[in-house]
């Protein structure tokens, strides 16, 4: 485990060994990333997983810096990706140059991560070349829940041609991967033949090049919805829930403190 990996090696993972991505939003949850995957992303699901947030539009560009400075202290080795937030970017290049310049001039981003296809393509091209590398976003764009009418999945029937341009538009313009979300298993594998960069999928099959799960849906910490896409491999919100019940029955039967806890009145030798 050596230096830190950058946009550039995991645009060239392609055809390669799986790229592991995982979202973290603290300091002790991205060291412990750090050492299993490839790419730390701090999604703007920050808004629901940690903020209570009925939806990811709430988020501001305040709420994605200080995550992403907590973030990054935490990373030796993986690639720190960041979500511009809902409004930070749609205006046009110059809006999202402006911000997305700020993420990485305050937190060490390496990328930036933006939601959508081909509308959305110049500001990629703009970003790319002006030093800024883009992880595009396409299929379920949670952002745009309100005109999609709800978390389905994406490119069905007729709709498949829709998104795998949506795709291919991101990847021409210079992204160095493409998220995938919410798609039929097969629409993720054509895609992935397609482009010519990494797709990272979250519920879009077993052949895309990287997975990208949120880090407290595959812990069981939160709990508010399960995606069929989540694979639950702990319930640390169960276990949490029983120590502070412990916790709160040793208060009240006066258990805790014990002696082990409490202090003498003299120093000992
Ligand atoms: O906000 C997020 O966590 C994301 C990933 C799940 C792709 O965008
Ligand atoms: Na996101």
């Amino acid at each position: 485990r050596k230096a830190r990996l950058t946009p550039g090696d995991i645009r060239a993972r392609k055809g390669a060994e799986p790229i592991v991505c995982l979202t973290a939003y603290t300091t002790p949850m991205a060291a412990l990333v750090d050492r299993s995957c490839d790419i730390a992303l701090v999604g703007d699901s920050v808004g629901m997983v940690l903020h209570g947030l009925p939806s990811t539009l709430g988020v501001t560009m305040e709420m994605m810096i200080l995550h992403a400075q907590a973030v990054a202290r935490g990373l030796e080795h993986a690639c720190l990706v960041v979500d511009m937030p809902f409004g930070s970017y749609e205006e046009g290049p110059a809006q999202a140059f402006r911000n997305a310049a700020r993420i990485m001039a305050e937190t060490g981003a390496q990328a930036v991560k933006l939601e959508g296809g081909t509308h959305i393509a110049d500001t990629v091209r703009f970003l790319v070349a002006r030093g800024i590398p883009v992880m595009g976003h396409v299929g379920l764009t949670p952002q745009s829940v309100n005109t999609l009418g709800g978390y389905k999945v994406q490119g069905r029937g007729a709709d498949a041609e829709r998104v795998a341009a949506d795709a291919r538009a991101v990847a021409e313009a210079g992204a160095f991967s493409v998220v995938l979300e919410k798609l039929p298993a097969a629409l993720g594998a054509r895609i992935t033949q397609e482009i010519a960069v990494p797709t990272i999928g979250i519920g879009a099959g077993v052949d895309c090049d990287g997975q990208v799960l949120v880090i407290d849906d595959i812990l069981g910490l939160f709990t508010e919805f399960r995606p069929k896409f989540v694979k639950r491999y702990a319930e640390l919100g169960q276990t949490a829930a029983e120590v502070i019940a412990s916790y709160a029955a040793d208060v009240r039967s006066r258990s805790f403190p014990a002696p082990e806890h409490v202090f003498a009145t003299e120093t000992k030798a």
